[in-house]
């Protein structure tokens, strides 16, 4: 192979290429980033969150019967669930898969509580097979509801949960339970360590957030305003994830804020476009007309929250909570894989025209549907370029083949908005997908002119707990696991090119591929929709396919006839890249499956 390498281009690769995209799905943020041990602490999981969870979730006691769920005089109206507790009782919560300790590491440990005319003074332990990892005792002064805390130091390395014990006689209430470790001043950590210095380490230069699906929500009331997501913790308003668990909002938009300071990254926070995800079973859901003007100006309060003096109103509150200087916020998403309707086009040009309106200076990043192709992506464009949008947020989650065979996609796009690279990943979590994401990436940052910005999705996953795969860091209560593709980011990321190149290969010669016989291959979903499927023979894709909910039967041709005759029903699981079955030989047939929700079935 010959690799001639030409005179410098007169392009500079797009500055801020690299960033993240962090979404509270896969345990990414609760029992993950979210340095919280605790599981519900705050007692307000519940059936609207997943069938059969409720205030006491991940909790338990040595006597159920002394343990009651109350609601009246709550700690605060978003907090409306509490226990009452009637010695002796010993509580226990299971945390996320257990809480790691390290010997003298320290954990601040508080809670609300509410004794009756005597103080209270009760025992905390993380406690690992009837043995103590770390204990303290906390008084509760009597009356009405107090904040307490304590320091507890680990004696040693383990894995315990917390036990909060109650002695006989007293009657105590409890509620906003949390137990953190402690950074070298003793200060309650906000962010899980390892996962932060994780994130560190791959130079972010921007960081999206709260998602995903998450920023649009599964109905109206689902959409996440960044206003109920600063103030004290007890006091955020906990809303259903659209994954199918509880949001605590203990990592909002004041500490997504954070992060990108700890990280160096700019924020780029993703706001609705005044509807839902489409995906909800009513379908995309517009804010109501009358209820626009006050969605917008949160909108714009958002940017003055972020970037405002502090003689500002939402600047002053920035400032209130320690934070007397702008977050410098340059990035705005709008929308997120919105079905193009005429509502969309209609809450998205009044946000857009707003924001244009009152500050210049912020990047409106548009939307153009889950695919890079598609419906969604056409009417998308199609509006962006109609309305001279800045810059568009594309999303590929495509086989590695697929990203091999367009890496070049980007050469070729006429000017107009931007193109952010919001969401991708090649499938399947290996060392061929992490290079197949290399290859394309370099096509990112030959194409300046185009890709001014990319983020590699999902970012985190608790093992055993993902919605989604593949991700780019796994991690476990005490370890973090990144993939081969969170080297592939680190490298592109901390090592990065400036100046663009010509490159020329010889000597390369393609291996010639050969088809094999017609036959065909019916695909047809059950139950939820399929976004997307790749019919795959012998490692060749085939065929892209849309299926709907007991739509017609994809016919596909190019299939050896002998598969034809197979009948099978597969349902995919969580974690699984799609279905192989074996042909004989050494032929295969695989069918890479994408669904919305993990619990669609195809029938091949
Ligand atoms: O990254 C996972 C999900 O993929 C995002 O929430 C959504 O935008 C996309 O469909």
């Amino acid at each position: 192979i010959t690799i001639d390498v030409g005179a410098q281009q007169g392009v500079e690769v797009a500055p801020d290429l690299w960033g993240l995209f962090i979404e509270d799905l896969n345990d990414a943020l609760d029992g993950g980033l979210n340095a919280e041990c605790l599981r519900n602490g705050d007692f307000e999981f519940n059936a609207a969150d997943r069938d059969g969870w409720d205030a006491l979730t991940a909790w338990s006691a040595d006597v159920a019967d002394r343990v009651e769920v109350r609601t009246d005089a709550p700690i605060h109206p978003n907090n409306a669930h509490y226990l009452r507790l009637t010695g002796p009782v010993t509580l226990v919560n299971e945390g996320w898969d257990g809480t790691g300790t390290s010997d003298g590491q320290g954990f601040l440990l508080s809670f609300f509580a509410r004794a009756g005319a005597e103080p209270a003074r009760l025992t905390v332990t993380i406690g690992s097979n009837g043995g103590s990892l770390a204990r303290a005792q906390v008084m509760v002064p009597a009356g009405g509801w107090h904040r307490c805390e304590t320091t507890l130091t680990a004696v040693a390395d383990g894995r315990g949960r917390l036990h909060i014990e109650i002695p006989a006689g007293l009657v105590v209430d409890l509620d906003h339970v949390s137990l953190r470790p402690t950074g070298p001043g003793g200060e309650p950590l906000t962010f899980r360590p390892d996962l932060l210095q994780a994130l560190k380490d791959l130079s972010p230069s921007f960081i999206r957030f709260p998602g995903g699906c998450v920023a649009h929500g599964l109905g109206l009331d689902n959409i996440y305003h960044w206003k109920t997501t600063i103030g004290p913790r007890h006091e955020r308003a906990q809303i259903p994830n659209s994954w199918g668990y509880h949001q605590s909002r203990q990592i909002g938009y004041l500490e997504y804020f954070e992060l990108c300071q700890a990280t160096g990254a700019t924020p780029l926070p993703v706001v609705a476009a005044g509807v839902c995800c489409q995906n909800y079973p009513g379908g995309a859901q517009a804010i109501a007309d009358d209820a626009m003007d006050a969605y917008i100006q949160d909108v714009l309060d958002l940017i003055e929250f972020a970037n405002g003096s502090a003689d500002t109103l939402w600047g002053a509150r920035r400032a209130a909570l320690g934070h007397p200087e702008p977050f410098r916020l340059r990035y705005l998403g709008l929308g997120n894989e919105d079905e193009i309707t005429d509502d969309f086009r209609d809450r998205y040009a009044r946000i857009e025209d707003a924001v244009r309106g009152r500050h210049p200076e912020i990047c409106v990043i548009g939307t153009v549907g889950p695919q890079p192709f598609g419906p969604d992506f056409e009417a998308g464009w199609a509006f962006a370029r109609a309305r001279g949008t800045a810059m568009v947020d594309e999303h590929g989650y495509r086989n590695p083949r697929w990203f091999h065979q367009n890496v070049d996609r980007y050469r070729t796009y006429e000017p107009g908005p931007q193109v952010y690279l919001g969401e991708y990943a090649a499938r399947s979590n290996t060392l061929r997908s992490a290079l197949a994401e290399a290859a394309y990436m370099i096509g990112l940052e030959r194409n300046p002119g185009v890709v001014r910005l990319a983020s590699y999705a999902p970012l985190l996953a608790r093992v055993g707990h993902a919605q989604w795969t593949p991700d780019l860091i796994y991690f476990t209560a005490t370890e973090v696991l990144p993939s081969a593709s969170y080297h592939v980011q680190g490298m592109f990321s901390r090592e990065r090119g400036t100046r663009l190149h010509p490159v020329t290969l010889g000597g390369v010669e393609p291996e010639p591929v050969t088809l094999p016989e017609t036959g065909s291959v019916r695909l047809m979903s059950q139950g939820a929709s399929v976004d997307y499927a790749d019919i795959v023979l012998d490692g060749l894709v085939r065929h892209p396919v849309t299926t709907d909910p007991g739509g017609e039967p994809v016919e596909l041709g190019g299939i050896d006839p002998a598969a034809a005759t197979l009948e099978l029903t597969a349902t995919r699981r969580a974690g699984d890249e799609g279905f192989v079955v074996e042909l004989g030989g050494d032929s295969y047939l695989q069918v890479h499956v994408g669904a919305w929700q993990n619990r669609s079935t195809l029938v091949i």
